[in-house]
C-alpha cells in the first residue's frame, strides 16, 4: 500500500513523518520545490518539536518527498492537507485546496487504482459535496463511491505537539458515505490507531465538528479571559485556583482554562471568523460566537491600559515584550496576539524590544527594523521601562530580580503568571489577579 500526503505544513509534515517512520511507503507532496528539497534532507520549514527526528527516521525508511502530483497515481490512500486561510471578509479561501483537487483529479483520470481520497483541511460545512466532489469527478471523469473514496477526515492537532497528537489522536472522525470504500478507511484507522474512538458520519458534520471542536476551545478561552478581568477588580483574587477547581468538575474540564492576553494562532481565530461568517450565511445570529471573539480582541487593551496608566504617554518610552510566538514552542507567529501588541505599540510610537527563543526571524520578516531584537532576556531588558510577558516559553519562569535589575523603570506585567509565586522587587502586574488596592 502506497500513501501520499498532498501539502507538507504543520498537519501534513507531521502525518507523513509518522506515517513513514511507521514504515508505510509513503510521498509527500508539495507544490514548494525548495520546501522539498530542504525536507528530502531532513531540514524542516519550521520548527517543530519531535517533527525532525520522526521526520529523518522516515528518511531512512520509505520515504519519498516531490512536487511531482503525479506519483499520486501509484497511491492508495491521499490525504490532502493543504491550508484553507481566511479571504480578506473572514470567510474561508478555498482557492488552494480547489488547486489541490483538481490536480489530483486529472491524475485519476485514466488511472486503474481507485483510490480513497481524505480531506484534513479544514472546510466549512458543505464543501465536501458543493465544491470538492463536483471538481474531483469533473476532473477524473470518474465517480466518488464507485471509482475512487472521498471522506471528510478532520484534524485536531496542535502546533508543539503536533507528532504526540498524530501519533495518539484523541478521536478519528470519517465523514462520507457508508460505501467499500469507508470500510476499508476505517480498518485503516483501526490498524493504526487500536482502541482510539471511530466516528463515521456524513461529510457535513464531520465538516462541522472540526469548527465545533476549535470555537468551543475558543469560547472556553474567552470564558475564563472575561472572568479573570472580573477577578483583577476583586483585591487578592486568583484566577488560576478559579480555574483548576472548576477544571475538577468532570462537566467543565480542566484544559483550555488559562487565561491570558487572548488566543491566537493559525486556526482559532481564523475557524472562529469563518463560523461567524457562516452562521450569518445561513440566518443564524452567532450571537455567542461574536462575544467569544469580541472579549478576545480586547483583551490586549488592558496591558495598553496599565501601561498608559504607569508610564502616562506612551510616546517615545521603551517596552520589551517577552515572547512573541502564539504559544511556547513553536516560532509560528501567525495571527499572534504579540504581533498585535507590538503594532499596537508603534502605532503609540513606543520603542519597542523583543525576545523570543524561536521566533525572532519570522518577526524580523514583519517588522523589519521598526523595533528591536535581543538576542538575550537580560539585553531585551536592559534599560526598558516596562516588561510584557507575552508567551510562557519556560526561560520566562526562571526571571529574577536579578534580570530586571537593569530596567529603567521596574513594571513588569506578566499576561501568563509565570512569576507570580515570586517575591521580585518590581512593580507587578499579572493578568487575573485582583491587585490589592
Ligand atoms: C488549535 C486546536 O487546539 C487544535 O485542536 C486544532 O487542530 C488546531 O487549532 C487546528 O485547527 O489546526 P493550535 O492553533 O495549535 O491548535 O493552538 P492551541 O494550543 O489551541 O492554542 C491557540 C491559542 O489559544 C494560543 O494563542 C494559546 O496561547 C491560547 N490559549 C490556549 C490560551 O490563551 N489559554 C488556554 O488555556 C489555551
Amino acid at each position: 500500500m502506497k500513501i501520499a500526503i498532498i501539502g507538507l505544513g504543520f498537519v501534513g509534515l507531521s502525518l507523513t513523518s509518522v506515517l513513514a517512520s511507521k514504515g508505510f511507503n509513503v510521498v509527500g507532496i508539495d507544490i514548494d520545490k525548495e520546501k522539498c528539497k530542504k525536507i528530502s534532507n531532513g531540514i524542516l520549514p519550521f520548527y517543530e518539536p519531535d517533527l525532525e527526528k520522526t521526520l529523518k527516521n522516515g528518511l531512512k525508511k520509505k520515504l519519498e518527498i516531490s512536487d511531482d502530483f503525479s506519483l499520486i497515481k501509484k497511491c492508495d490512500l491521499l490525504f490532502v492537507t493543504v491550508g484553507t486561510p481566511q479571504d480578506t471578509k473572514g470567510a474561508i479561501d478555498l482557492s488552494i485546496i480547489k488547486k489541490a483537487v483538481s490536480s489530483i483529479g486529472k491524475n485519476l483520470k485514466g488511472n486503474k487504482k481507485q483510490p480513497i481520497i481524505f480531506i484534513k483541511s479544514t472546510v466549512i460545512p458543505g464543501t465536501m459535496k458543493n465544491d470538492i466532489l463536483p471538481i474531483l469527478e469533473n476532473n477524473s471523469k470518474k465517480k466518488a463511491g464507485k471509482d475512487f473514496g472521498l471522506i471528510s477526515n478532520p484534524e485536531f492537532l496542535q502546533e508543539s505537539t503536533a507528532i504526540k497528537d498524530t501519533k495518539f489522536p484523541h478521536a478519528i472522525v470519517l465523514g462520507g458515505y457508508q460505501t467499500e470504500f469507508m470500510r476499508k478507511a476505517k480498518k485503516f484507522f483501526v490498524k493504526l490507531h487500536p482502541n482510539i474512538p471511530i466516528i463515521i458520519t456524513n461529510h457535513q458534520t464531520a465538516e462541522m465538528i472540526k469548527y465545533a471542536n476549535n470555537s468551543f476551545l475558543a469560547t472556553k478561552i474567552s470564558f475564563i479571559n472575561q472572568l479573570s478581568n472580573i477577578c483583577q477588580e476583586i483585591p487578592g483574587a486568583n484566577i488560576d485556583d478559579i480555574a483548576k477547581t472548576i477544571g475538577l468538575d468532570p462537566r467543565i474540564g480542566g484544559l483550555f482554562l488559562n487565561a491570558g492576553p487572548g488566543y491566537g494562532g493559525s486556526c482559532l481565530p481564523k475557524d472562529m471568523k469563518a463560523l461567524i461568517n457562516f452562521a450569518n450565511i445561513t440566518g443564524i445570529k452567532p450571537t455567542l460566537l461574536n462575544a467569544v471573539e469580541e472579549i478576545n480582541s480586547k483583551q490586549l487593551d488592558q496591558i495598553i491600559s496599565i501601561t498608559k496608566q504607569r508610564l502616562g504617554e506612551l510616546s517615545g518610552k521603551r517596552i520589551t515584550i517577552l515572547g512573541i510566538a502564539f504559544k511556547p514552542n513553536t516560532n509560528d507567529i501567525r495571527d499572534s496576539v504579540a504581533i498585535e501588541l507590538i503594532k499596537k505599540f508603534l502605532n503609540r510610537k513606543v520603542k519597542v524590544t523583543i525576545h523570543d527563543p524561536q521566533a525572532i526571524k519570522n518577526t524580523k520578516n514583519i517588522f523589519g527594523d521598526k523595533i528591536s531584537y535581543a538576542k538575550s532576556i537580560r539585553d531585551a531588558l536592559s534599560k526598558s521601562q516596562c516588561a510584557v510577558i507575552m508567551t510562557q516559553w519556560k526561560q520566562y519562569e526562571k526571571l529574577n530580580d536579578n534580570e530586571f535589575k537593569n530596567m529603567a523603570k521596574k513594571i513588569v506585567i506578566d499576561c501568563r503568571r509565570m512569576l507570580v509565586k515570586k517575591q521580585l522587587d518590581v512593580d507587578y502586574y499579572a493578568i487575573g489577579l485582583g491587585r490589592r488596592k
